[in-house]
């Protein structure tokens, strides 16, 4: 059951796709007060209690114990201590209550921080909805929260392919070696994706035909190899006269403004940008229109990007902190000196006070950037997806966005952004996947390898093992570091064992993600789900159920040969490995398992069987309907 409650004159979201008329607040059930138009509410947790939602957030799989903020930030260092993400997932479960709160700007959610054993939820303005839903389990309140905001994004087949990406591969000829490199080495592979140096100095919709002098003969000459290229497009459009797409969203007034009625303008990977004023339909339906440039030339996949929006200075804010640089000049600088120097040039990215001077238009009226921030990223989503589909159907075009919020996940998938390679990211990611499955994102994955910083061998395999499972199965990494393609290390046979799994679970995966698309469901689980009352289930932060029929216990330290895993019942493991199987039942409770680097571990419960079909080098060449069971 569902119910909505309405303060003041909340900005339209489409977050959600159910009529539900709203309630008076006064007959809202948890004690609220407000202060300084800000609207706090708290409630009791029980000793046991756990805490799931937030989607992609930092830390665990219970949120319990943490501080974390609805801001959808531009961080690339996913440490435990940071609040906040690329996401506002603003959905909450607690014992049989979920609650959705439908407010595109800043909430604060102390979930035990301040007291333990208190929740205290802070909505920064007095504008909002909020949806209390009330079921017998957390999957039956998932169900509905879907239900309520609408069918995840489907993305095509050839999507759950392996994908390589890099900042960047940055030409057609260096392009085509990584596909080379991968035949050779008889990796499955589908996707390769475009950075953007693929772009005239960073302009969206534009190619450097410098180092892509024949675009669009590459991108066939890829479709005849059943190959996918996946341009990234990013969200602010570099200031250039003569470049047709700034100059048109200029002239027609498409660009966020300040309080003056100027442009707004920040620096971002081009220099000077515009940026679109996604939250208006007719901004949308242009912005959505300029993908056509590169899906006349065949791209049938993207990726958006920088969409919090990223903002790396504005103008203003660089003036100004070189005008106060420009007073130090010359002066022995102490350490107050020094520090509030360099302060004042980091402080120039994503800085509140750029935010705050900016403004849209929605619901006909103008709006502060501060009160709809979180729904920046997600109409950019909404742009594009609304073209593919509008163009050419659903289930067409890859698509999938850095920032989001609940909605956006109609209309594409998420990469969980610029994690690093540590160890600790492997469980990051497998703990985001389940909290983002509540919020209806399902496509989704981490940058297998982990983006910042130099991998190695095995961190690379074990993160593929986990990227095995996850639908996004992309390994993505930073300018500058270490090559971790999976030809890149010394044991080319354990990274080949590793991907050809992938590809023989294609078909169960598939399956088994579509089915909770169409079924509001969760193709991911925490294990306190499905065994409410088992105690080490209940606690379990590292494993997680797979559709109706496994378990997923990754490898995530090194050195190891395997790990401690907890079955709540008798389970068969597996591990895959290329075309071998090795099956061993084990019994309910605790077990030490070892798993190679070139193995995959898998758990299927008693009375299920799963199916694989023979690996092949592209999803093209698949035979779906050809499957033997485990
Ligand atoms: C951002 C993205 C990253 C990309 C880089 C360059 O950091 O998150 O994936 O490689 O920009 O475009």
């Amino acid at each position: 059951m569902i119910r909505k409650y309405t303060m003041g004159s909340p900005v339209t979201t489409d977050a959600v796709v159910m009529d539900i008329p709203a309630e008076n607040m006064e007959g809202y059930p948890f004690a609220n007060r407000t202060e300084d138009g800000k609207f706090i509410f708290s409630f009791a947790l029980g000793d046991d209690e756990i805490v799931y939602g937030l989607g992609e957030a930092p830390r665990g799989i219970n949120k319990r114990g943490w501080i974390y903020r609805s801001w959808c930030s531009d961080d690339p260092f996913h440490t435990e201590t940071k609040q906040a993400l690329y996401a506002a997932h603003n959905f909450l479960i607690h014992g049989t209550c979920g609650i959705f709160i439908d407010y595109p700007s800043e909430i604060i959610w102390d979930i035990g921080y301040t007291h333990p054993d208190e929740v205290i939820i802070t909505i920064e303005g007095p504008d909002f909805d909020i949806y209390l839903i009330s079921g017998d389990s957390p999957i039956q309140i998932v169900r509905e929260f879907r239900g309520l905001t609408g069918q995840a994004y489907i993305p095509p087949f050839w999507a759950f392919g392996y994908q390589q990406s890099r900042w960047s591969y940055h030409n057609a000829e260096a392009v085509r070696n990584i596909i080379r490199k991968y035949d050779e080495a008889s990796i499955p592979l589908d996707c390769v994706y475009l950075d953007i140096d693929y772009m005239e100095r960073f302009k969206n919709f534009t190619i450097n035909r410098e180092t892509f002098p024949d675009f669009e003969q590459l991108v066939s000459e890829m479709k005849e190899k059943n190959i996918h290229l996946i341009p990234i497009i990013d969200a602010g459009v570099k200031k250039e006269e003569g470049y047709p797409v700034y100059e048109e969203g200029k002239e027609k007034r498409y660009f966020c403004r300040t309080e003056d009625g100027s442009d707004f303008e920040g620096g971002v990977w081009p220099g000077i940008v515009g940026f679109p004023d996604f939250l208006r339909p007719e901004v949308r339906a242009w912005f959505g229109e300029q993908y056509r440039f590169l899906t006349d030339m065949g791209i049938d996949g993207f990726w958006n990007d920088m969409n919090e929006p990223a903002i790396f200075y504005s103008v203003r804010g660089l003036e100004n902190a070189l005008e106060e640089a420009g007073k130090l000049r010359g002066q022995n600088l102490d350490l107050g000196k020094f520090f509030y120097l360099k302060n004042v040039f980091s402080e120039l990215s994503n800085n509140m006070e750029d935010y705050a001077s900016i403004t849209h238009e929605a619901d006909g009226r103008t709006v502060s950037h501060m009160a709809v921030h979180n729904l920046y990223g997600a109409n950019m989503t909404r742009a594009a997806g609304e073209f593919f589909e509008k163009e050419f159907g659903r289930e067409k075009i890859l698509m999938f966005s850095r920032a989001s919020y609940i909605g956006a996940h109609r209309y594409g998938g998420i990469w969980f952004g610029d994690n690093h390679s540590w160890w600790s990211h492997i469980l990051l990611s497998l703990k985001m996947l389940v909290n983002a499955n509540m919020c209806g994102f399902l496509y989704c994955g981490a940058d297998l390898g982990g983006f910042n910083e130099n991998a190695t061998e095995d961190l690379v395999l074990r993160f593929l093992a986990l990227g095995v499972f996850t639908p996004l199965m992309r390994n993505h990494s930073a300018m500058g570091t270490r090559d971790q393609e999976c030809f890149s290390f010394d044991h080319t046979d354990a990274f080949r064992d590793v991907v050809l799994v992938r590809y023989r679970l294609i078909p169960y995966l598939y399956d088994t993600f579509r089915k909770a698309a169409e079924t509001n469901d969760m193709m991911f689980r925490p294990l306190s789900f499905d065994y409410p009352d088992d105690p080490l289930a209940r606690e379990c932060e590292t494993q997680l159920m797979l559709g109706e029929e496994c378990m997923i216990a990754p490898v995530y330290e090194q050195n190891v040969r395997g790990r401690t895993v907890y079955l709540p019942e008798d389970m068969t493991f597996v591990k895959l490995s290329g075309e071998h199987i090795v099956k061993e039942p084990l019994s309910k409770g605790l077990h030490y398992v070892r798993v190679g680097l070139n193995e995959v571990p898998l758990f299927i419960k008693k009375g299920k069987t799963i199916p694989l079909c023979q690996s092949a080098m592209r999803t093209a060449q698949l035979k779906p309907e050809q499957v033997t069971w485990i």
